[in-house]
């Protein structure tokens, strides 16, 4: 998938040239006067099914950049839903905000979107993501999580945690040899719905973890009732643990964040973690092992989709939320082979999912992985 990058100073009017170098089927773009907020809704892939994929809210420095960000992740999410055997398309949306709004002006914006939503006739489905929770569902047409007192499933973070968790265990036993997690120790960047459930996920296990926030009050929370040492959002990068877990904004592993790292293992929730393709390989000659966003986080798609829209049973959640951890291991295994990323393996089992590796027999099939679409 190409990645469109551009820079920070440029305005509505490279909204033409991101989308014509974008390789995805449709983008709605809606300005909402009355907050000045940009509504970004890009449905990158159909092939699979009806595109899905979460909503998620942010302070852009322009507007363009929001849409950038929305068309990278929904080409992420066209990948997740491929590997993970989920017969859905990958979307994304983005609000851009000026400042993330709470109680009355946040359910205004929300329902607007919502109108968007409701003029696309379900043609996206969608769930929470970064700075978007279970509420703002509630109050939106074709949302794949509602909360519990809304006759949903709830948050779809303690899946995706515990996918997590399955992923960190398949990483710790392929880099050590074992999947015990007692004595490890994994820093957590983001305590937010996802991070602070994996943080308590991993207390659990044994393992002795760090965490990190920008939101000082989160992390008091968290260290005043759990086993947790904190380290400052700046200096998350550079310390020393076993398994560093992004769990906040995507781009953090480049040229400049990687040479810094003190870990073995990267391995967490945040979507679009490499800041560009080469990253991958950046990681692997740095001798560090990458479980690819997109497999690793899967777990928050399988419950919404798989539970709710699927009708799986929570028998087959849990199996395919370790299925998560079996299909690292094969990818940790491809990679080893053939001396290349683990990164290049999850695209090329994507695009072997998708149908689009033109003639390059993929070795991965879906029986080493997490098991056919229902
Ligand atoms: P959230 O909005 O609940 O939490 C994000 C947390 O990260 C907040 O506590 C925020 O203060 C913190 N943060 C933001 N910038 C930071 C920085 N530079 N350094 C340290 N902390 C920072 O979001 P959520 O839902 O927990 O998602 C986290 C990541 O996981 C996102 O990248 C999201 O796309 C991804 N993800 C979420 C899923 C879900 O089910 N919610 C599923 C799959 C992926
Ligand atoms: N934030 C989720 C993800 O990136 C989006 C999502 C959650 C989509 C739940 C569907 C259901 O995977």
């Amino acid at each position: 998938m190409r990645a469109v990058t551009i820079e920070a100073h440029h305005g509505p009017t490279v909204f033409d040239e991101l989308l014509r170098e974008w390789d995805g089927e449709s983008a709605e773009i809606r300005y909402e006067a009355e907050s000045g907020a940009w509504m970004f809704v890009c449905i990158h892939s159909t092939q699979l099914g009806p595109a899905a994929g979460g909503t998620r809210m942010g302070v852009y420095p322009s507007a363009a950049e929001g849409l950038a960000d929305a068309m990278r992740l929904s080409a992420a999410m066209t990948c997740k839903l491929a590997i993970a055997g989920l017969p859905f398309g990958g979307g994304k949306a983005v609000l851009a905000v000026s400042e993330i709004p709470h109680g009355e002006t946040r359910r205004r914006l929300i329902l607007r979107y919502g109108e968007v939503l409701q003029s696309l006739g379900g043609r996206f489905s969608t769930g929470p993501d970064l700075n978007t929770n279970v509420r703002d569902m509630d109050l939106l047409p074709h949302a794949i999580i509602r909360s519990e007192d809304r006759g949903g499933s709830g948050s779809s973070a303690p899946a995706t945690a515990l996918g997590v968790l399955h992923g960190i265990r398949a990483s710790v036993r392929y880099a050590f040899g074992s999947d015990r997690l007692d004595g490890s120790l994994v820093l957590v960047q983001g305590v937010g719905a996802v991070g602070s459930q994996l943080a308590e996920l991993l207390v659990q296990a044994g393992a002795r973890v760090l965490i990190s926030d920008v939101d000082s009050t989160r992390v008091d929370e968290m260290a005043s009732r759990l086993p947790v040492r904190t380290v400052a959002p700046e200096r998350a990068l550079r310390a020393d643990c076993d398994v560093f877990a992004p769990c906040a904004v995507g781009g953090v592993l480049d040229e400049h964040s990687i040479p810094k790292l003190r870990c073995r293992i990267v391995a967490g929730a945040a979507n679009n973690q490499l800041a560009a393709a080469g990253d991958g390989e950046r990681l692997r000659d740095a001798g560090i092992l990458y479980a690819p966003d997109y497999v690793i986080n899967a777990g928050g798609c399988l419950y919404g989709l798989g539970l709710a829209t699927l009708g799986w049973r929570q028998a087959e959640l849990e199996r395919r939320l370790a299925g998560i951890g079996k299909t690292l291991t094969t990818i940790y295994g491809e990679a080893g082979e053939q001396g290349i990323s683990t990164s290049a393996v999850a695209d090329r089992l994507a695009e072997a999912r998708l149908g689009n590796l033109e003639g390059r027999a993929p070795t991965l099939t879906a029986r080493d992985t997490l098991g056919p679409a229902e």
